[in-house]
């Protein structure tokens, strides 16, 4: 299967909003708050594509929080297409853009007892900051985040890269220094 990685446009408003849907049910962003995400210039979403079918998506944010802190607003893969890395290569293509932008660090929110997403996250060196006590419909949530982004951040982010093109025979280059 060959994947493609494309940023999302504003009529894949749709499209994220089902997976979206697949993924967190009833916690699930609609379709208007994807549209307002793909307008607004500081918000990025990349998606995962295989034969014209949308897979998965990361969205980044870039205004959220602290002027040096990006954020990964969400991230989801479809169930049929879970564990073959492509919620990790998402993930690693966010925050190297995050890197690239010179952002000091990067945060997140997930909740509690979500095993795949907590060790996701902490494979890529975030570390829990917070509790944050029944963010997710009443269950607890832990925010969560990668420091040093441009230190040792980055250097983890190059290993995982590595191995993830070992593993995968190669990875597509970054979206914004090479065309998808
Ligand atoms: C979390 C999610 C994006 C992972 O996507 P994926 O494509 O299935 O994950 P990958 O194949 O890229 O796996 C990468 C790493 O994630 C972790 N992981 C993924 N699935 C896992 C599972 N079932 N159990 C434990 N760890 C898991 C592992 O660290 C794995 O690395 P490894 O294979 O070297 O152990 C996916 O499970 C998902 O969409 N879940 C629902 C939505 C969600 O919870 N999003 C996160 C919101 S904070």
């Amino acid at each position: 299967m060959k994947i493609s990685f494309t940023p999302a446009r504003l009529q894949d408003a749709p499209t994220l909003a089902r997976l979206d849907k697949e993924s967190f049910g009833a916690m699930a962003w609609p379709e208007d708050s994807f549209r307002s995400a793909l307008r607004n210039p500081l918000q990025e979403t990349e998606m995962a594509v295989a034969d014209g079918k949308t897979l998965g998506y990361v969205l980044m944010n870039y205004q959220r929080e602290a002027p040096s802190t990006a954020c990964v607003d969400s991230l989801a893969v479809s169930p049929d297409a879970r564990g073959q890395k492509l919620g990790e290569q998402l993930l690693l293509r966010g925050l190297e853009t995050a890197a690239n932008k010179g952002f000091q660090e990067v945060q997140l929110e997930v909740e509690k007892g979500n095993a795949p997403a907590e060790k996701l996250y902490e494979k890529y060196g975030f570390v829990p900051t917070g509790l944050l006590s029944g963010y997710y419909n009443g269950k607890d949530g832990t925010q969560m985040k990668l420091k040093d982004l441009q230190g040792t951040g980055a250097q983890l982010l190059a290993q995982r890269r590595q191995e993830l093109a070992e593993k995968l025979g190669g990875i597509p280059s970054h979206i914004f220094t090479t065309a998808p």
